[in-house]
């Protein structure tokens, strides 16, 4: 199920979180205003971008720039953005922990309705327990928590599907004489995004989403990733399932500028501090280590530039380069994220665009 026919398929991410993907305290970043989300979305929605996404965030992670201290909740954000846009699909992105499948599945439906049928789930399994406290549950060991998701996806999918009342009796959810009306618009259902990269992550995706969202160190190691997804899909499921990455775009007219500008927004007005707390929230939760500490800060300078996605710095052309990369890894698309959501969606109007249309990877739009 392809948003589009367009060879590389492109997202706005993360405009519903302060400072967006970027853990900078650079000027420019998302300050969580309605206005300024309707004017990314509106803006997205006419350069003919398949899709805008949220990131599912409840807690920031402290620091000078109190990244992520605000976010807007991604199902009301998704149902107003619905409504002022024509185009584009508006996913909600939900940690399961946060909303009973019943209620995610008449919520996703009415969205569905209100955006005549353009809504999209983006589902996280979880991994921050803090988060996970402010709803008094304790966080589950990772294989239970897949297990949740697997049940949580499953309930949904049968109330968007089957007609009538029927029983759902699971280890993690019962939900007796089940029902839901009206139907999504779209079927025989909405989009299903999942995103996550660990071989329960990759099951999941491969068994019950439409478009996997995965995070690499390089291009490489995402090529083997989408190689074993596809191949889980086919082989375990007699499905196929897109695989989408993430790129954090510094975009300049010269490469020199761009570099100028990655300096400054990384190494001179980076937050290493909320950078710090978000890898150790997350060595915390995963009980992984970095496998050499004194590489620390590089690593966190890394996941500054947008949240462990592809930092990706040159001019247009460059930018058009690693996305034709992407493609030739397998990927169906691209969420993007920027340091500046106005200044990157003018330059991907003014400039991106045209070159990615002109390499093939994007149908011209009718301007
Ligand atoms: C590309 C990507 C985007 C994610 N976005 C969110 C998010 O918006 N909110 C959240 O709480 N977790 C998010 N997660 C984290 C997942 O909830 C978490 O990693 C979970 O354990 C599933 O990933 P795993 O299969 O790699 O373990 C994201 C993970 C990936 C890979």
């Amino acid at each position: 199920m392809a948003l589009s026919a367009n060879r590389f398929q492109l997202a706005v991410f993360g405009s519903n979180v302060s400072h967006g993907c970027t853990i900078s305290s650079a000027a420019g970043g998302i300050a969580v205003e309605w206005a300024e989300s309707l004017r990314i979305a509106q803006t997205a929605d006419r350069l003919g971008l398949e899709a805008i996404i949220p990131v599912c965030r409840w807690k920031g992670f402290g620091g000078p720039s109190e990244f992520n201290h605000r976010s807007f909740e991604t199902w009301t954000w998704a149902a107003g953005i619905a409504q002022a846009t024509a185009h584009i699909q508006v996913f909600a992105t939900t940690a399961v922990a946060s909303v009973h499948p019943v209620m995610a599945a008449k919520q996703g439906a009415t969205i569905d309705h209100i955006s005549g049928g353009r809504f999209g789930l983006n589902v996280v399994a979880g991994w921050n327990s803090h988060e996970v406290a402010m709803f008094g549950k304790a966080q589950l060991p990772h294989a239970a928590r897949y297990a949740m998701t697997d049940e949580w996806m499953s309930l949904i999918q049968a109330l968007w599907t089957r007609e009538g009342e029927f029983d759902f009796a699971g280890e993690y959810f019962q939900a007796p004489h089940c029902y839901a009306e009206p139907k999504p618009v779209q079927r025989p259902r909405p989009p299903v995004m999942s995103a996550g990269v660990s071989p329960a992550g990759r099951r999941f995706a491969a068994r019950h989403a439409d478009m996997n969202f995965i995070l690499a160190p390089n291009l490489a190691m995402a090529a083997a990733t989408v190689a074993d997804v596809h191949r889980i899909a086919r082989e375990d499921f007699g499905r196929t399932v897109e695989v989408w990455g993430n790129a954090a775009v510094f975009c300049a007219p010269t490469h020199a500028e761009a570099e100028d500008y990655y300096r400054h927004v990384i190494h001179e007005q980076g937050d290493l501090e909320a950078a710090g707390n978000l890898l150790d929230t997350f060595t915390a939760e995963s009980g992984s280590q970095l496998p050499d500490p004194a590489l620390r800060e590089s690593y966190l300078r890394n996941m500054m530039a947008g949240y462990s996605g592809f930092p990706v710095v040159g001019t247009p052309e460059e930018v058009v380069d690693f996305l034709q990369e992407m493609a030739a890894c397998g990927m169906a698309g691209a969420t993007l994220s920027w340091p500046d959501y106005d200044a990157g969606l003018q330059q991907l109007a003014q400039a991106i665009l045209p070159e990615m249309e002109t390499r093939g990877l994007r149908a011209p739009r009718a301007v």
